[in-house]
């Protein structure tokens, strides 16, 4: 019997594509990342999509590859930030697989996304910290709600966050899919 897959959410700049890459690796399981995928199928970048065909278009891509990934098995999948705010793209991941959610203090986000211009929502955006503070508060619940478990990789190194990540992972695979809901979630700021 294959293995449920690992699926990881989190806002921009928490390392899922990293992370998720180095624990395909370990595990075995193929790497897919939505963006990347969504960019293959459009044969533009994520920016352009938002660009010329705008925010509506680039949700339903988003959608359709969910659909697709959810149905195959021993896959890290790696998604878009914005994937949670659609409850079917949920429903659909958590029957997949374990859903982790890589979490990150807002000043580090905003450090880790201040040097990269490929983020269309980060983008034009004055002040970013401010921008990723609101932001992270507006979604905050819909991560939580829809993560199996949290690893917050505020001040970790990679190795260190694939290996918490893992270890996460294991643990749940062992129970799954009878996985517990998440205990009572702890603020993040
Ligand atoms: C988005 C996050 C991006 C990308 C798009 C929208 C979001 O992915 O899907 O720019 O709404 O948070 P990353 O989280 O991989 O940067």
């Amino acid at each position: 019997m294959s293995q449920p897959n690992l699926v990881l959410i989190g806002f921009m700049g928490t390392g899922k594509s990293t992370i998720g890459r180095e624990c395909a690796e370990k595990l075995g399981f193929a790497f897919r990342d939505t963006d990347a995928c969504i960019e293959r199928r459009a044969e533009r970048s994520i920016a352009e999509i938002f660009e010329h065909q705008g925010e509506p278009v680039f949700r339903g891509m988003e959608s359709a590859t969910v659909r697709h990934l959810a149905n195959q098995p021993d896959q890290v999948i790696s998604t878009g930030g914005g994937v949670v705010l659609k409850s079917a793209n949920i429903a659909l991941l958590r029957r997949s697989g374990i859903v982790i959610l890589l979490w990150a203090k807002a000043e580090e986000i905003a450090k880790r996304c201040s040097t990269r211009r490929t983020r269309p929502l980060l983008t034009n955006v004055e002040d970013t910290l401010a921008h990723v503070t609101k932001m992270l508060d507006q979604r905050e619940e819909y991560y939580f709600s829809a993560a199996h478990a949290v690893v917050d990789t505020t001040g970790l190194g990679r190795d260190r966050s694939v290996d918490i990540v893992l270890s996460e992972y294991r643990r749940l695979a062992e129970i799954w899919p009878k996985i517990p809901p998440l205990e009572s979630p702890a603020k993040h700021a």
